[in-house]
């Protein structure tokens, strides 16, 4: 493998999280022009640079993110864009930095990578302005077609992957720590993420980026990847790779919640 996972990540995640993350950003999380956005877990950095453009001139974008690599080509991709910068940083660090500081933070197939979800919430809340939202799009557990392929074809680095890399919890625990945090909700909703692959190199290489290269293509045999597939082979005997709209392999998360401002939240209270 040529490519480091990061600029594969890039690759990969332009038809999955891209499409997924600018349709969240479009019907819930509507950013105004002149809003400060917090892109909390950026990656590569394709949804910031949507931000971006949304804010405007007037706005501004931080992408931040705890992968030195993925940070690095980030900023390289999108050096031109004036309102936009990355930071490498994670979570349970980056907060502490601000409060009052944004309109929006925003995460995006990122937010079940974060242990401390309860301490997340907090810190997001005080970071925003009165009145700020957060837009979070996540899993509350891992799609069949991602925890078989930690378990049958690198079962040496499974317990790694799913149990020290993954955090994922239930829609009613996070809607929990949103609330405790005084949250608002507006919408939190299930939605069916576009996951399609075109091959089978494609699907085990996203497997590979999308865990920073942990997932070891070395360790697939030929015996572990028939095990893999088998439940995806159609009558042609070929696989078939695109989960869009099968409940359990599709199925992400979207919350939308606000932090109301004091005579808003006065006014519910009357
Ligand atoms: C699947 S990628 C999503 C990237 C980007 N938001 C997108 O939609 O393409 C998940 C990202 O979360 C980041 N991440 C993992 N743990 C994190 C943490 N504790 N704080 C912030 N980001 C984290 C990873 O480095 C990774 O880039």
């Amino acid at each position: 493998m040529q490519r480091s996972a990061a600029a594969s990540y890039k690759q990969n995640s332009f038809s999955k999280q891209k499409v997924d993350g600018e349709d969240f950003i479009q019907t819930d999380v509507c950013p105004k022009a002149g809003d400060v956005v917090l892109d909390l877990g950026c990656g590569t950095g394709e949804l910031s640079a949507y931000l971006a453009e949304l804010v405007g001139a007037e706005g501004k974008v931080i992408g931040v993110d705890p992968d030195k690599e993925r940070i690095r080509v980030a900023r390289e991709s999108h050096r031109g864009i004036k309102n936009l910068s990355f930071t490498e940083g994670s979570a349970s660090s980056f907060f502490r930095m601000d409060s009052n500081a944004y309109d929006i933070v925003f995460c995006n197939a990122a937010f079940h990578w974060m242990p401390e979800k309860q301490q997340i919430f907090n810190d997001m809340f005080s970071s925003l302005k009165a009145g700020g939202k957060i837009g979070i799009n996540y899993l509350d557990s891992l799609p069949p077609f991602e925890f078989n392929a930690y378990m049958l074809l690198n079962p040496e680095n499974a317990e790694r992957i799913c149990n020290e890399m993954y955090h994922c919890e239930s829609k009613t625990k996070i809607e929990h720590y949103c609330l405790s945090s005084g949250f608002q909700i507006v919408k939190h909703y299930e939605f069916c993420a576009p996951f399609v692959f075109e091959s089978i190199e494609g699907l085990l290489e996203w497997h590979w980026s999308t865990t920073h290269g942990v997932f070891d293509l070395s360790l697939i045999t030929e015996e572990r990847l028939q095990k893999y597939l088998a439940p995806y082979v159609g009558e042609n005997g070929e696989p078939c790779l695109d989960f869009r709209g099968i409940k359990e392999e599709s199925t992400v998360y979207r919350l939308t919640a606000v932090k109301q401002a004091a005579n808003a939240l006065l006014k519910t209270l009357e």
